[in-house]
């Protein structure tokens, strides 16, 4: 099974891919993440990535699709893929479709983490996340990951300006893509400001899973 995760920064996409992904083994590729590492690192993508991401800006669609087309011919790809902040623009979508006709693997679902924009903010000034194991929490985890025991940090972009702009961009970039979706039948709204457990049942229940 091959998903997109949609929705906003701070939608939860990255709470329900870990979700999915311990339950049901599917592979999670979240180019946010991909490319925190390479910022991590100092990759040459990493160095050309950082400038976009402090400023909530996207990173060109070019390095973008290029880090996409070579992860997602890895192995562990195989047995079923979430694909979280990818796409994100029409261009990206577009390019998503070619590599799948490629491999040969349908897209099976693009599922729309729906959540209002003033409640995004409030949870990404607080959300806090694990150094360590990359568990997402929040403030009121406190310094220590409940998880793992490793050290809590604040994104960069995770101020209030910058996560204005984040939405900005989402609004003009990537919300179009719901209307694409929608279009290619594949498009399933889920309400996720509830907890997500329940936001969790309803993305199981409606993939089938
Ligand atoms: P990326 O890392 O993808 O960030 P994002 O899309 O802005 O999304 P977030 O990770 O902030 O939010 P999320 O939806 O995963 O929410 P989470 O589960 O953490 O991208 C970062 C940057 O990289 C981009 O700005 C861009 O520069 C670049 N980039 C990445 N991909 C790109 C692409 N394809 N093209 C171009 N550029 C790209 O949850 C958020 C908080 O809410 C947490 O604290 C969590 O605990 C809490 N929470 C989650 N669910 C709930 C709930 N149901 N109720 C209450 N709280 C909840
Ligand atoms: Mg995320």
């Amino acid at each position: 099974m091959n998903i997109v995760l949609l929705g906003a920064p701070g939608a939860g996409k990255g709470t329900q891919a870990a979700m999915l992904v311990e339950e049901c083994g599917l592979c999670h590729i979240s180019t946010g993440d991909i490319l925190r590492q390479a910022v991590k690192n100092q990759t040459e993508l990493g160095i050309k990535a950082k400038g976009f991401m402090d400023a909530g800006e996207l990173v060109p669609d070019d390095l973008i699709i290029d880090l996409m087309k070579e992860r997602i011919q890895q192995p562990d790809t195989a047995k079923g893929v979430i694909l979280d902040g990818f796409p994100r623009t029409a261009t990206q979508a577009v390019a998503l479709d070619t590599m799948l006709a490629e491999l040969d693997r349908p897209l099976n679902a693009a599922v729309l983490v729906d959540v209002d924009f003033e409640v995004i903010v409030g949870r990404l000034c607080s959300r806090r996340m694990c150094k360590q194991c990359g568990y997402i929490g929040s403030v009121a985890d406190g310094p220590v990951c409940p998880k793992c025991g490793g050290e809590m940090y604040q994104r960069d972009d995770d101020n209030e300006t910058t996560v204005r702009n984040r939405l900005n961009v989402y609004e003009k970039s990537t919300s179009p893509l719901i209307d694409y979706y929608r279009g290619c039948n594949l498009l399933v709204k889920i309400d996720g400001d509830r907890d997500p457990r329940d936001v969790y049942t309803d993305i199981k229940e409606v993939l089938g899973l």
